[in-house]
């Protein structure tokens, strides 16, 4: 038999251990408490989300890692170094992907990048072809000489990725990568961001859309008013907080609240929402030949999937978009 030799372990070994911990992270602006004592933890090549609504803290907390806003206590390290007293290295490991674009509106599409690059003291040698490449990437390569002022939404928020993985950063930090966008461009993105994904880089995004947040994230934490409701994959969140299925039944503004209780006992659970009511069950088809038996006839009636938006609703009480 031959001896299988192993080769020595590349100099550069790999960081070990989660590529970020959190661990009671807070953070207060003054009186109010912003982030209020959040812990997870982040393995290498994961894609983590921040599944939350307005005010929630998902951004505070990303500034957080980021280094540009100090935490009020906790614990909080990114490849095993404390933001607050090693900044740049920290950045030097990640991408930042603000929540508002500010890229420099007075230089052109390629520019931006060279520019960006230059703060991280990259040479002129490296940043030429790895502008060329990313703007590939971005699919932006016929706009490299556009102003930045004449791109879309979409085209602005793909430079501003190319932009933050100008390092070759290990961690992306996507904060609202899509919001505001139309469902294609939010399409467009999703696609780059799975590319990312596919090639090992860490990403830890924030969102307000579930769907975004169940086609990107492979665990999450739900966060609302500064603290972590949940924490899962979509798929086992939803099967935790929600049946399989959910009926929405329309019987105009008036009379959902009303005739709510005439459904009692269908399904395993009902919520009233001012515009429709929900019925969770196993089987929607079976919940909602049961409301016909009873005589209510809703003006409209849809069956669905459960989805993280009833994740939350049931966590909170609220619906996640308002
Ligand atoms: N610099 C600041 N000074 C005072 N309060 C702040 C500051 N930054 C954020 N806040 C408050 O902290 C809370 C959390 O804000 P944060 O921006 O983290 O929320 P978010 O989850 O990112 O919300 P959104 O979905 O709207 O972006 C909000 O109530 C916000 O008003
Ligand atoms: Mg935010």
């Amino acid at each position: 038999m031959p001896q299988i030799t192993v080769s020595a372990p590349s100099a550069q070994k790999a960081f070990q251990g989660p590529v970020i911990t959190a661990a009671n992270l807070a953070k207060s602006y003054g009186d109010f408490t912003a982030v209020n004592g959040i812990s997870f933890d982040v393995p290498a090549g994961e894609s983590f989300g921040l599944l939350g609504p307005n005010g929630a803290g998902k951004s505070t907390t990303m500034k957080m890692i980021g280094g540009v806003s100090k935490r009020t206590s906790g614990e909080l390290r990114i490849m095993g170094l404390d933001p607050d007293r090693n900044g740049p290295e920290v950045r030097a490991h990640l991408g930042v992907v603000p929540q508002q674009d500010n890229l420099d509106e007075e230089l052109r599409v390629r520019d931006n990048l060279l520019a960006y690059g230059r703060y991280f003291g990259l040479p002129k040698s490296y940043l030429q072809p790895k502008a060329d490449e990313l703007l590939e990437f971005a699919q932006l390569t016929d706009k490299a000489k556009a102003r930045v002022d004449d791109l879309s939404g979409g085209m602005k928020r793909r430079l501003t990725i190319a932009r933050s993985l100008i390092n070759d950063p290990k961690i992306l930090l996507l904060d609202e990568p899509t919001t505001g966008l139309d469902p294609q461009a939010r399409h467009i993105l999703w696609d780059r961001l799975f590319r990312l994904k596919e090639a090992g880089v860490t990403l830890i995004l924030t969102t307000h859309y579930m769907d975004e947040a169940e086609q990107l994230c492979d665990r999450l934490i739900v966060v609302d008013k500064g603290a972590i409701m949940a924490e899962g994959s979509p798929a086992a969140l939803i099967r935790e907080y929600s049946s399989r299925e959910v009926v929405e039944l329309r019987f105009g503004s008036e009379r959902n609240t009303t005739v709510a209780a005439e459904l009692n006992g269908i399904g395993e659970r009902i919520e009233t929402l001012p515009d429709r009511v929900l019925i969770y069950a196993e089987n929607g088809e079976h919940a909602l030949e049961a409301v016909g038996a009873r005589g209510l006839h809703p003006l409209t009636s849809l069956v669905r999937r459960s989805s993280l938006e009833d994740v939350f609703l049931r966590l909170t009480g609220r619906s996640l978009v308002d």
